[in-house]
């Protein structure tokens, strides 16, 4: 480098500090790009070693003039942060350890976007207990002692009994929840109540002891499957669109009649063109349990039901989030690996 090029190169660097001044860059950034041993400034400094005698003493001096009128402005700026008061190995620049965020778990999202969905609807939440007693989880459901449908239901009991002389169990489903309420309060009802229930089950891709449901009913006057029907259908519209398409299919319930399995057009044959895995090609997806509330659901609850009339209905919230993100095997939910959880 000859004298000519020096002196250029200190103007340039001129011009770089006024810009980094009017851009209010931090001392600490000035300092270090200017003034630190890799800076800018020093290594200019640096090269006059291979100057004259005459060239180091008139371009140091332009050079130390420069120097000073940074240091000037360092030790006047608002931010500075001088080299006494900071230790040398303390870069304030550096960025923090990265936080990692949390996110909402599938389960969660879908309970919340069930919960706005029929919120819209008109329904409100309530919570029942996960031990449950045998007269709020089958009895008062029209499930007596020996009817087979409690099979189905096969759960975990536990070394107690209530004053009823009823077991405590872990509930199967959260259909106790409607004889909570509807012998606590009076109709008119529109309730949902959501949660975990528990059945002694082998766990697999679709099955697994301990799960979610979602259940609602509504009790008042002149209740008909018709307003069942529109509800399913409002609700279904809401969660997956309104393309998908609701049918009734009989099916049975100790605590419902009629009972009908509400089946839901399957909204992903679209993209699997004729072979679509997830309603086995089928068009339809069975995923709520519905029906008209039994008399006797009504009589053990005190309310009579030729004056109260109602419907019910439960789904599972696994298999809804398992539509609504794609999931194929339902223990990818509860196993907790963030590599799976991070993607949904
Ligand atoms: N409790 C039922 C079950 O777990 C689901 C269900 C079916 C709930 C029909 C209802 C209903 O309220 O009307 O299998």
């Amino acid at each position: 480098m000859n004298r000519q090029e020096w002196l250029s190169k200190l103007s340039a660097l001129k011009s770089d500090f006024d810009r980094a001044v009017s851009e209010k860059k931090l001392s600490q950034d000035i300092e270090r790009d200017f003034l630190s041993k890799k800076g800018s400034l020093s290594l200019l400094l640096r090269e006059l070693s291979s100057f004259s005698i005459e060239e180091k003493k008139e371009l140091g001096s332009l050079g130390n003039d420069f120097k000073k009128s940074i240091l000037e402005y360092l030790s006047a700026s608002p931010d500075n942060i001088s080299k006494s008061k900071v230790s040398s190995d303390l870069d304030l620049t550096l960025c923090g350890y990265p936080y990692p965020h949390g996110s909402v778990h599938p389960i969660t999202a879908t309970t919340e976007k069930i919960i706005s969905s029929m919120s819209k609807l008109g329904f409100s939440l309530e919570y029942g207990p996960l031990v449950e007693m045998d007269y709020f989880n089958f009895e008062a459901l029209n499930f007596p002692p020996d009817h087979p449908a409690r099979d189905m239901q096969d759960t975990f009991y536990l070394p107690h009994k209530d004053e009823r002389g009823s077991d405590y169990l872990l509930r199967t489903h959260t259909s106790p929840v409607q004889i909570r309420t509807m012998q606590s309060r009076k109709p008119p009802l529109r309730v949902i109540s959501t949660g975990k229930v528990f059945r002694s089950e082998a766990v697999d891709a679709s099955h697994s002891f301990v799960f979610h449901q979602l259940e609602g009913f509504c009790a008042d006057k002149n209740i008909s499957m018709s307003d069942l029907k529109w509800t399913m259908e409002s609700f279904i519209k809401d969660m997956f669109g309104s393309a998908a398409k609701i049918r009734f299919a009989p099916s049975y319930f100790p605590f419902v009649e009629p009972g009908a399995g509400v089946e839901v057009s399957c909204v992903f044959c679209s993209s699997h063109k004729g072979k679509c895995p997830v309603c086995k090609s089928t068009g339809w997806l069975e995923l709520i349990g519905a029906g008209m509330i039994h008399p006797e659901v009504f009589k053990a609850c005190g309310y009579d039901p030729m004056e109260t009339s109602g419907f019910a209905f439960g789904a599972g919230i696994d298999r809804f989030a398992m539509l609504l993100y794609g999931i194929t095997d339902m223990r990818q939910l509860f196993e907790n690996d963030l590599r799976v959880l991070k993607n949904l």
